[in-house]
């Protein structure tokens, strides 16, 4: 039977969805805080050689064997590798239990959103402040179930349509829109008053300290394995997503130049978004009083109290800016998400496929929103803690594990702390030792590029391990609180 698995309508098209993945939650609420909380430009620092030495390598390596395979991440891993087959179901394992809080917290922007929506329309009374607003919201199980479910259902309306169909289409639009949304934020949020407390937090080194936002920097394991973590989460990678997307992806084009133009895309969105959404929440705290190291600069208090108390305080225009950031973070949080709904969808598709079925996609996506509104409903009642829900790891109401004070830190920990850097490690040892980094570089650019490849079978081999390794350490120390460094 023909396998009609889809293909992207152009080669922009695929950056748009490719960089629509990359750009999410985890720019805007993890880069600038990260960075401002590890010493300004030393974080900037190394980040961007991570990126270069080890996240572009790695963005390379999955497109080419997505493209190479032509198969989602467990095909591509079977076809591949005779060691390490099945290190692409830790790489479907950890799409899935990160959408378990990734639609919940899309759903919280949906929510924040028709908030706005609903004040710019009717005017009227004063909003309520932030904090009050995200507990409200926590303790509102149905409510939270609810947005959640609306997120997951337009998840389902753009997966459902396919790769060009669906997903290429809503990023094409998306994507220019968020960027211009996100000029129009950084430029109120760089007129405010105290604006350059925030730029100086983010930018000049020990600059958190001295001016009270901390109490002390961070050493640099920690700071190496928050840059590393942080990285692999912005740039999508070891979670089968960049494998999926290149696997729908024309042979014809130059994987190097698509792999530059993703992580260039994801880093400045990321840079961007910390100048848009620190000096707005730094100049706040500033003018209320609030000491500096009281001022929520990361994580979801960031977006949901802070940032709501910035548009509270603005005034008539308020509530404008208020709809045009939630938006713009919703389309950020969709963008990911259905590269991360794609992932598994694609594995059934090309099951179906192997064993001469045709799969029907509409069908499949279906089921596969089903079962993420399964897990996310746990975390949505949960809200974030706060409803008194059992967590894994607690006994008799003791917490007797430090790492999971909600179920999101828990999936996240599973996800984002243990699968993903254990699934690159034994990714780069597959591609540098076992099956050979020229095995994929006939792929990634069709021709001889001798600095390319000598570039890339020496990151993979050496410096790709060794990073995935100290990532994973730093990881489990900072997830399991082991206070190792
Ligand atoms: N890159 C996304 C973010 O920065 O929020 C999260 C993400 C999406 C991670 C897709 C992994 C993935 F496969």
């Amino acid at each position: 039977m023909k396998n009609e698995r889809g293909s992207w309508g152009s080669n922009i098209g695929f950056l748009m969805a490719a960089i629509g993945s990359a750009v999410g939650l985890g720019n805007i609420w993890g880069f600038p805080y990260k960075m401002g909380k590890s010493g300004g430009f030393t974080f900037l620092l190394i980040y961007l050689l991570l990126a270069v030495f080890v996240g572009f390598v790695i963005m390379m390596g999955e497109l080419s064997m997505g493209r190479k395979t032509r198969q989602g991440v467990v095909g591509a891993y079977h076809s591949l590798s005779k060691r390490f087959p099945w290190v692409g179901w830790l790489a479907i394992f950890a799409p899935f239990i990160i959408m378990s809080f990734y639609a919940v917290l899309g759903g919280y922007c949906i929510d924040y959103m028709a908030l706005n929506l609903s004040n710019l329309a009717f005017g009227g009374a004063e909003l309520t402040s932030g904090a009050d607003l995200f507990s409200a919201m926590l303790a509102n199980q149905f409510g939270s179930v609810a947005f959640t479910l609306l997120f997951l259902l337009i998840c389902y309306a753009i997966n459902r349509g396919g790769i060009s169909g669906g997903i290429e289409k809503f990023n094409n639009v998306g994507m220019p829109a968020l960027f211009v949304m996100l000029v129009i934020i950084i430029i109120r949020s760089l007129t405010l008053p105290g604006a350059a407390e925030g730029l100086k937090f983010m930018l000049v080194p020990g600059y958190a300290v001295k001016a009270g936002f901390i109490a002390s920097s961070p050493g640099l394991v920690t700071v190496l394995s928050a840059a590393g973590g942080q990285m692999f989460f912005s740039l999508s990678l070891a979670m089968g997503a960049m494998i999926t997307y290149g696997s729908y992806l024309d042979k014809k084009e130059n994987l190097v130049k698509n792999s530059a133009v993703i992580v260039v895309a994801d880093t400045l969105v990321a840079f961007m978004a910390g100048i848009a959404v620190i000096p707005a929440a730094v100049s706040n705290g500033i003018r209320n009083g609030v000491e500096m190291s009281q001022i929520k600069l990361g994580g979801p208090s960031l977006l949901f109290i802070t940032l709501q108390d910035v548009f509270r305080e603005m005034g008539a225009a308020g509530p404008l800016f208020g709809v045009i950031f939630y938006l713009l973070v919703l389309i950020a949080a969709i963008s990911s998400a259905i590269s991360l709904v794609e992932v598994v969808s694609t594995f059934f598709l090309d099951r179906a496929a192997r064993k001469g079925r045709e799969g029907n996609r509409h069908k499949v996506v279906f089921w596969v929103c089903v079962a993420i509104m399964i897990e996310a409903t746990i975390v949505a009642l949960d809200g974030l803690g706060s409803n008194g829900l059992w967590v894994p790891g607690q006994a008799g109401g003791a917490n007797i594990r430090p790492w999971n004070d909600c179920w999101l830190d828990f999936m996240d920990m599973m996800s984002e702390g243990v699968a993903m850097p254990l699934g690159s490690l034994l990714m780069s040892l597959m591609i540098g030792w076992e099956i050979k980094p020229k095995t994929l570089l006939n792929e990634i650019h069709h021709g001889s590029a001798s600095n390319i490849d000598r570039f890339f079978s020496i990151c993979i081999r050496f410096i790709v391990p060794l990073a995935m390794a100290f990532i994973l350490l730093g990881q489990i120390n900072d997830f399991f609180s082991l206070n190792l460094f």
